[in-house]
Formats: structure tokens, sequence, C-alpha cells
């Protein structure tokens, strides 16, 4: 769907959306084409990365606020489609964060010793979500997915270190507030907007600036490290501007920030794992590499990690 859809829908402009956020196209998935349907196709490109086998998998995570179903959990459904016959599934709501949240229970989980390969999943059908009526949200969402393997090593590399934070007093900045068990549907709702997305969209922009900044910082300092050992920064995809300013914090130049906003808008938990991807299949990622990942979403929540590849 591209700025130029938008035009016909909302009082909007091309103008107005790539200089605000840097977006020009969203991938839409069609109808009956449920979250799980998208995961399983990034999960089967991992896999495939990987060159394990179906049965290796013994922890499967997604992260997701478009759910197939308000139950099972949407990590279930992919483990039938998938056929991963050895694995726990569960979901992880952790919006935009979602990825990095589950690399950091995978990550942890498989230092215990008790799982061995994790198959991290972020996957959104955001369109199910969004009011097309309402221009200060509608252009800045899309769908998609994107998918890990962690397998347990001893060479040093991998997931080095996460940080994660969230504040619930801002949670009403970004939120659905109908249709869950607060505000349950009754017999004659009538749709109003209030069970789509809801933003504050300039309140929101401050607090994302302000801890993507206080996240990216502290997971290179924590590590001893510095930008200068950073060969690339994965950002959640929500705005060119937020973007930028975090490689303004970090003295890094936009060359070692990987941006691919303008082809997919937010895509919330599928945003940073779908970047992942194809920051690795275009070159940018090499072994030994230090690489970030940092993201901000509703909850408030927001978290980085760091990654020898
Ligand atoms: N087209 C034209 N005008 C618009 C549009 C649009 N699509 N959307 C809003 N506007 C108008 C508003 O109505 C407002 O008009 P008014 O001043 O007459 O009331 C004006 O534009 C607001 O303009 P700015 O203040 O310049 O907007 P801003 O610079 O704050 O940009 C934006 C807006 C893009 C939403 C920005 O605030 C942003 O990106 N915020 C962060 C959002 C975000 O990242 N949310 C997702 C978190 S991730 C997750 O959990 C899913």
């Amino acid at each position: 769907m591209t700025n130029a859809d938008f035009e016909k829908i909302v009082d909007t402009s091309d103008e107005w959306i790539v200089s605000r956020t840097g977006i020009k196209e969203r991938r839409i998935a069609p109808d009956g084409m449920a979250v799980s349907d998208m995961a399983v196709e990034a999960c089967k490109n991992a896999l495939e990365a990987s060159g394990l086998k179906n049965e290796d998998i013994d922890l499967l995570i997604l992260g997701t606020v478009t759910p197939d179903y308000k139950l099972p959990s949407t990590a279930c459904v992919v483990q039938e489609k998938m056929d991963l016959p050895n694995a726990t599934a569960f979901d992880i709501v952790a919006a935009c964060t979602g990825f990095i949240n589950g690399l950091s229970v995978a990550s942890s989980l498989l230092e215990t010793g008790a799982y061995k390969n994790a198959l991290v999943v972020g996957a959104e059908k955001l369109s199910t979500i969004v009011n097309y009526k309402d221009r200060n949200t509608c252009v800045l969402f899309g769908d998609g997915a994107g998918a890990a393997v962690l397998t347990a090593s001893d060479d040093g590399s991998g997931v080095l270190g996460t940080f994660l934070k969230s504040n619930g007093n801002l949670r009403e900045l970004l939120w659905i507030k109908d249709g869950g068990s607060a505000h349950p549907y009754a017999d004659g709702y009538e749709f109003e907007g209030d069970d789509k997305v809801m933003m504050s969209g300039g309140d929101i922009f401050k607090v994302a600036v302000k801890q993507m900044c206080n996240a990216a910082v502290k997971i290179i300092e924590d590590a001893g490290l510095t930008s200068e050992d950073i060969s690339l920064v994965i950002p959640h995809q929500a705005n060119i501007r937020i973007i930028e300013a975090i490689a303004k914090r970090l003295k890094m130049p936009m060359e070692k920030v990987f941006v691919n906003i303008e082809k997919y808008g937010n895509t919330s938990a599928a945003s940073v794992p779908i970047a992942m991807d194809e920051a690795y299949r275009t070159g940018k990622i090499k072994k030994g590499d230090h690489v970030i990942m940092v993201a901000f979403g509703g909850g408030l929540i927001w978290g980085s990690a760091l990654i020898k590849w």
C-alpha cells in the first residue's frame, strides 16, 4: 500500500508522510492470511538458513500483538503448521520490542541447558487493528514477519546481553481500549474506533527518542564496548527521525544503521527481525561482528540486545 493509496482514503500527502516518517510503502496481508501464515514463511526460511531439522527445535517464542486467536497462542498454531513435535511454544506480548524480549527469554533458557535450539519470531497483521479513518495512525503501520534460530554454543558468539524496560503508567499513550476483559464487547457494541489502535504520536515520539537512545548506549557500555566496536545498529523501524536521533546520540554514521522503513512502515514485533534478515542476506553482517538491536513500543516498553554474530 503506497502513500498515494492513502491520499485516496484520508486527508494526507506523500510529502507529509515521507518528511515526517520516512515511509513510502507498507505490505498489507490479504484476507485469509493469518499472522501464523506469515510466521510460518519466516520460520521456514530461518530453519533452512540454520541447517537444522524441524525435530531439532525445542523452543518456539513468538512476539505479536495481533494473534490469530485470543486462545490458544499463535506460537502453538505455528508449531502445528510447521510440524515442530519437540517444541515448547508460547507467545510474548511486548508490542514492537516483542522480538528483543523473545531473544532475551530464549537465550536465557538456552543458557540453562534445558533447551538447545530456539525459533524466535516476530509477526504482525497490524492492518487488522488499524483504524483506516484515522490519518494520525493508519499511514504508519504494515504487516509482516521475521524469524531467527538461536542455537546453544560455547564459541563466544551469540546474544551477549539484553536490556529490557517498561513503564505501564504510560500505557494509554498507545493502546486499544475495547475488546479485552477491561472493556469487553457488549451486545450491540458499535465500532467507534476504540477497538483499534489509538496513539498520542507526539508524546510517544519524545519518549521513544529518549529511551531508545538510552537503551542503545546502555547495552554497549554494559559490555565494556564503545560505538566504534559496533558494526551495525538494527533499530525498530517506526520513524526515520527517531532512527536518525539514535545514530546521532551514538555518534555513528547512518551507513552503520540499518533502515528499510521506506518499504514496510512500522511492523511492530516483525520490524527488527525483518531488518536483521535483510541486513544479513545483503552482506551487511559478517561473522564476528558486534550488532545491536533496539526497539520501543506500546506498554510503554523498550529494550536492546547486543549480539556477536
Ligand atoms: N497526514 C497529514 N497530516 C497529518 C497526518 C497525516 N497522515 N497525521 C497527522 N497529521 C497532522 C495532525 O493532525 C497534526 O495536525 P494539527 O497540528 O493541525 O493538529 C499535525 O499533523 C501533527 O504534525 P507534527 O507535530 O509535525 O507531527 P509529528 O512530527 O509529531 O509526527 C508522527 C507525527 C509521525 C506520528 C510522530 O509523532 C511519530 O512518529 N510518533 C511516534 C509514533 C510511534 O513510533 N508509534 C509507534 C510505537 S511502536 C508500537 O508499539 C506499534
